[in-house]
């Protein structure tokens, strides 16, 4: 089971897409000892079995959370999976660098973080870049596996060729690469949204050209085409998947935990209101039902609303990746993170 844990709203950085908004304002961090007490019980009364746990430091930005008390909930769950998103700008040699290696490791992978790295609204100064850059080469040649997510934003798109793209992640020593559409719920500034068909061209290109990177979001549909469904794709994410926020309040997928919760640390259950949410992400958009990639897409991640009636997949890439699949020559079906 995959449970999230914002150690805190707070963040570092100000990034211009971010969906976690004002709430980044909020300073609260988590209570360590109220969600390991939590996590016991609800495991043990469902019987979940904790080596099945994955569990995810999230936020806000995880490592602006206390270390200690992170610490407390890896050491009461050893037989748990862990990793973390973080932005990695900030100085991890006093103590972060150290529990990642030690803390993250993954059966026959070693250590593994992910990171973001977005063009040109994550950024403020140079100098958070050079840190962020110098950090993950760090982890890299100290033996950890760092997988680096982008967000298609405008910006990126128009000013990062798939092949400019290719070359920093080489250069930084990064193979496992994923990539996040924006929510256009969630994304305050529209400005930032390209339209789909310009993310279809550029994902279309970096798929031709690329001969190095293990993408995750080129491996999900390859996966899909098998009508194997994992992640979002599943639809099952306020079912299967718990968000324990900063604040106590509990919900299913990260991205709307703060304003969709049902349950909270102090024993508060709303079951009712996690029914309305599964019932919602069950339903597609009557469009699917008469869409030719349905039986592999199945309706996609319930949050990436329709833009002018029009779904937000790639569909030029998704039947080039269903036709490689469908002739055994793709290769982003052997992805394993
Ligand atoms: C909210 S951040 C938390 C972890 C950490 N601070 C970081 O940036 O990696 C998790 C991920 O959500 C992405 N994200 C933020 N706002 C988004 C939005 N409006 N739509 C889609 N993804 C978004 C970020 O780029 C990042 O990859
Ligand atoms: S680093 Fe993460 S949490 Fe912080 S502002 Fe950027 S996307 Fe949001
Ligand atoms: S490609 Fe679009 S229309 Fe087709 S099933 Fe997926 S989300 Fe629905």
């Amino acid at each position: 089971m995959k449970i999230y844990i914002k150690t805190t709203e707070a963040c570092n950085l100000k990034c211009k897409h971010c969906y976690i908004g004002d709430n980044r304002r909020f300073k609260q961090q988590f209570d360590a000892d109220k969600t390991i007490a939590w996590l016991k019980a609800y495991t043990q009364k469902y019987g979940i079995k904790e080596e099945s746990l994955y569990i995810s430091f999230h936020g806000g930005e995880p490592f602006w959370g206390d270390l200690k008390e992170m610490q407390k909930v890896c050491d009461a769950f050893p037989t748990a999976t862990f990793d973390a998103t973080s932005n990695l700008a900030m100085n991890i040699d006093h103590g972060i660098k150290d529990f990642i290696l030690q803390n993250f490791q993954q059966d026959g992978i070693g250590p593994f973080i992910k990171t973001s790295w977005d063009y040109g609204i994550r950024f403020s100064t140079e100098t958070q870049e050079a840190a962020w850059k110098r950090n993950v080469k760090s982890l890299v040649e100290a033996g950890a596996t760092v997988k680096v997510i982008t967000c298609l934003t405008k910006p990126f798109l128009e000013n990062v060729t798939p092949a400019e793209y290719l070359g920093l992640m080489k250069s930084l020593g990064v193979k496992h690469t994923s990539f996040e559409r924006l929510t256009s719920n969630t994304t305050e500034d529209k400005s930032l949204i390209p339209p789909i068909e310009q993310v279809d061209k550029w994902l279309l290109e970096l798929y031709e050209v690329n001969d190095y990177l293990e993408n995750s979001f080129f491996s999900d549909i390859a996966t899909a085409c098998k009508h194997n469904f994992i992640g979002c794709r599943k639809r099952e994410c306020m079912s299967s998947v718990l968000t324990i926020n900063a604040n106590g309040t509990i919900g299913g997928c990260p991205n709307s935990s703060i304003k969709n919760w049902f349950f909270n640390l102090d024993g508060y259950k709303n079951t009712e209101r996690r029914k309305e949410l599964i019932q919602k992400e069950s339903m597609r958009n009557p469009g699917c039902y008469a869409c030719e990639l349905y039986q592999e897409c199945n309706g996609d991640c319930h949050q990436l609303e329709w833009v002018d009636g029009k779904c937000y997949v790639p569909k030029k890439l998704f039947q080039r990746i269903k036709d490689d699949v469908a002739a055994c020559r793709c290769r982003a079906e052997e992805n394993w993170l």
